[in-house]
């Protein structure tokens, strides 16, 4: 039974208690492994079935982490590194049954016998629906560079089983491919998006993650450990090369392109295809030229064979902004984007997951009937909290502080008074989602960090990248490699 031993401040936001107390809630949150912290549980709601809210997630710990290191705390996050580095799947596998090698878990919890304590993880074959994580070893590689520059210290990393544990992560997402792309081919609901939702193939939030999951390997990898760094690392900035350049220019969104679409020819067989996916002008959504800005973009939400998902989905387009995977005018245009649709980006809750919402026999199709992901609700144009932090770190790396500003006061207005729920509903997220967990941990931690960015925005190098010189050189090699394939 979890007790409060705080007094809540349910009429008045005050920044300062309302950080104070999630201080509390998150230090609350801290599971132990053999005496040590090791993460912080997903959700602690005393009246919901805990599921698997009671373990700790890869990706919810990653907010978690990043308010812990913004405070000074490095331990806990070297101590989940640590950890979570022994559950990684390591040995070469045919059995279709276990976990790929590479792969890591999407959560663990710790079991105890009464004597000894040891770690169950799960890699999918527990949770609902049975999805693996395609993104938990993204995550690691993010944290792991903001640990090592947190700490100042690289020599964690310079390890050998991490120096293992990072190529591991570079093979599963190099090595094995069916498709031509640089994007990676992934199943629907393999990420924080982990229902059908129509997010199978490449999703941008994926792509945007393994952009700067790549970005941070590049970083990590020790010169001077082994013959084979030149080459992973050659790979590695290559394959950086050739996702910039495809995303830069295959996924935009604005309303000169969508002209182009709908006016493009189809059924163009060859190299020198101007609509190389093939993309029908029916396909483009009635919403869309009337909704985007005449200034203003954004990425679109997937991309394939006749297939534009002209959705946006924000976690994708902000890591885009905080990895430099869209171009400096990109991430202006996204953010005067959200600026200009801030009542349905934003609303009163930062911010949605995904915009708009599905709904009707749509809704039966892509989400196969899902009550959960009803139209405006969770993943499916629902608001999450715990995205404020990212958001922050967008708008401070595009000089929108203001929007930061804006969007930390209207999330500290409600979430301590709502007790910290995990997702909001309605079209402008007026109401606490329906199946919401209260006390979610990454809610808390979100704002936490949310909150250290605007008051020490130096910290903002934990986590966002430069354009990389050399990144950009293999990308123009790309576009003349990849227009000889596909056409432009
Ligand atoms: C839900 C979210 C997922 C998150 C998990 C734990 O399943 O969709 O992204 O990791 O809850 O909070």
């Amino acid at each position: 039974m979890i007790r409060w031993s705080f007094t809540k401040n349910n009429n008045l936001f005050d920044a300062g208690t309302t950080s104070k107390l999630a201080w509390q809630l998150l230090q609350e949150s801290i599971v132990h492994y053999r005496g040590r912290p090791v993460g912080t549980v997903a959700a602690r709601d005393p009246d919901i079935a805990e599921l698997n809210y009671d373990q700790v997630f890869m990706r919810d710990f990653f907010v978690s982490a990043l308010a812990f290191l913004m405070r000074g705390d490095t331990e806990i996050v070297r101590n989940f590194l640590e950890t979570t580095i022994k559950l990684q799947a390591a040995e070469p596998q045919m059995a279709c049954f276990k976990p790929g090698k590479g792969l890591m878990p999407a959560s663990f919890k710790v079991v105890s016998d009464g004597k000894d304590e040891r770690l169950v993880a799960d890699f999918g074959e527990h949770a609902i629906a049975r999805v693996a994580p395609v993104d938990s070893g993204m995550w690691w590689l993010i944290m792991l560079r903001a640990y090592v520059r947190a700490s100042g210290d690289p020599a964690l990393a310079y390890t050998p089983p991490f120096q293992r544990a990072i190529r591991l992560i570079i093979d599963l997402t190099l090595t094995s491919r069916f498709d031509m792309f640089p994007t990676l081919l992934v199943p629907d609901g393999s990420f924080m998006i982990d229902r059908r939702m129509g997010v199978y193939g490449h999703p941008l939030d994926i792509q945007a993650l393994f952009f700067t999951a790549l970005g941070a390997a590049r970083e990590l990898l020790n010169p001077a450990a082994g013959d084979d760094y030149s080459a992973y690392h050659n790979a590695v900035t290559e394959r950086l090369g050739h996702l910039f350049y495809h995303l830069r220019n295959h996924y935009w969104v604005d309303l000169e392109r969508v002209n182009k679409t709908y006016r493009s020819r189809v059924e163009e067989y060859g190299t020198d295809a101007m609509n190389p996916f093939n993309i029908y002008p029916e396909s483009i959504p009635t919403w869309l030229s009337t909704w985007l800005p005449d200034e203003g973009g954004y990425f679109a939400g997937n991309l394939g064979p006749a297939r534009m998902d002209y959705r946006c989905f924000l976690q994708g387009n902000l890591w885009a902004i905080v990895s430099s995977l869209a171009s400096d005018a990109q991430s202006n245009a996204i953010m005067r984007l959200i600026e200009q649709r801030w009542d349905d980006l934003v609303g009163v809750m930062p911010i949605k997951a995904c915009f708009p919402a599905v709904e009707g026999n749509e809704w039966r199709i892509v989400t196969g009937s899902d009550p959960k992901n009803a139209a405006w609700s969770y993943h499916n144009g629902g608001s999450w909290p715990f995205l404020l932090w990212l958001l922050t770190a967008a708008a401070q790396k595009t000089g929108r502080t203001d929007l930061a500003r804006r969007a930390f006061d209207l999330a500290g207005a409600r979430l301590n008074k709502d007790d910290w729920p995990e997702y909001y509903d309605d079209r402008q997220g007026r109401l606490v989602g329906k199946e919401a967990r209260r006390f979610q941990t990454w809610s808390i931690a979100g704002y936490l960090a949310a909150g250290d960015l605007l008051t020490h925005p130096d910290h903002l190098h934990l986590i966002t990248f430069d354009e990389n010189p050399e990144v950009a050189a293999c990308a123009n090699n790309a576009a003349d490699m990849m227009e000889q394939m596909m056409g432009s």
